[in-house]
């Protein structure tokens, strides 16, 4: 199963919770291989372009399938034609965090500090086409900054240098930043959703704090190359349906804020009109923060 992005990071975290228990369910060992860089787009090429035997899965996330495409002037594949949807894994909400001792308390103080500071504030980001560089890019175009980005073959590393403050802020998963935020290493302004997260009590929505209209999710999917015998997609995707009906993986699933897909989500077809809406909304929203193509 090929994660785009670092071990350790919210891809990764999520397809090690669900591979594990659908391995179990398969009666075959999923092993996870991390090939992150350039926003995810390494990884899911090599993906895309592996046999399609059943043996090469892809787990990966919408920035790299649907929101990469308003950011690439080309892209080594299509998201759409490449790939085998087996079924959604989870939704995650994102979160505004920032170094420890950023002198900010609050959205209003860090909204005003970034701009009396643009010359010297860094956030950062997983590459272009990244959850963590979509959040960014929509937080600093409604904040109306230009900062510097600081591009991480994945958030678990960028995670690690916003602990020990080497660059100012970063809006990344809440899967994988809330226990580095309890336990205080580094801190929390704002959440991605419309309602605020029972898991970070005290931390406003950002639409509420001043960003009016913020909000973004990302969705986490299982795909497999185009040409997948439909029997194997069918197989996995029941593996997959079983890890998802466990009420272990969705306590633990719950616990890292991830919302456990329905049903029909977790079918090829609910993944592909998944895939497809994410784009009609994605790449115009992109290219109307007046983002360019690189
Ligand atoms: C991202 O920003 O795209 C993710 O955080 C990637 C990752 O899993 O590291």
């Amino acid at each position: 199963m090929i994660v785009p992005f670092a071990a350790g990071g919210p891809t990764d975290a999520l397809a090690r919770v669900l591979g594990a228990r659908m391995s179990e369910a398969l009666g075959q060992q999923i092993v996870v291989e991390n090939i992150g860089g350039a926003g995810g787009t390494i990884g899911v090429s090599k993906a895309a372009k592996a046999t399609p035997d059943g043996y090469t899965l892809l787990f990966t996330h919408m920035g790299t399938l649907a929101v990469n495409i308003a950011l690439y002037k080309s892209l080594p594949y299509d998201s759409l034609k490449d790939l085998e949807p087996i079924g959604l894994g989870g939704t995650n909400p994102m979160v505004l965090v920032v170094k420890k001792d950023l002198p900010v308390k609050t959205f209003a103080e860090f909204q005003a500090y970034v701009k009396a500071n643009q010359k010297k504030v860094q956030y950062g980001m997983a590459g272009i086409g990244a959850a963590s560089h979509l959040g960014g890019l929509l937080l600093n175009s409604m904040m109306q900054v230009e900062v510097l980005e600081i591009p991480y073959k994945g958030t678990a590393p960028a995670l690690n240098d916003l602990v020990s403050g080497q660059f100012d802020y970063m809006v990344d998963q809440a899967v994988n930043v809330l226990s580095q935020i309890q336990a205080g290493n580094i801190r929390a302004l704002g959440v991605s959703t419309l309602k605020p997260l029972p898991q970070l009590p005290g931390v406003p929505t950002l639409d509420s704090a001043g960003l009016k209209g913020y909000e973004v999710t990302i969705w986490n999917g299982l795909f497999a190359p185009r040409g997948t015998p439909k029997e194997v997609i069918a197989k996995v995707n029941q593996a997959l349906v079983t890890t998802l009906g466990d009420d272990k993986i969705r306590a633990r699933l719950t616990e890292l804020a991830v919302d456990v897909p329905t049903a029909q989500e977790a079918t090829p077809q609910g993944l592909r009109d998944l895939l497809k809406a994410s784009i009609d909304k994605w790449v115009p929203a992109v290219k109307a923060a007046g983002v360019k193509p690189e």
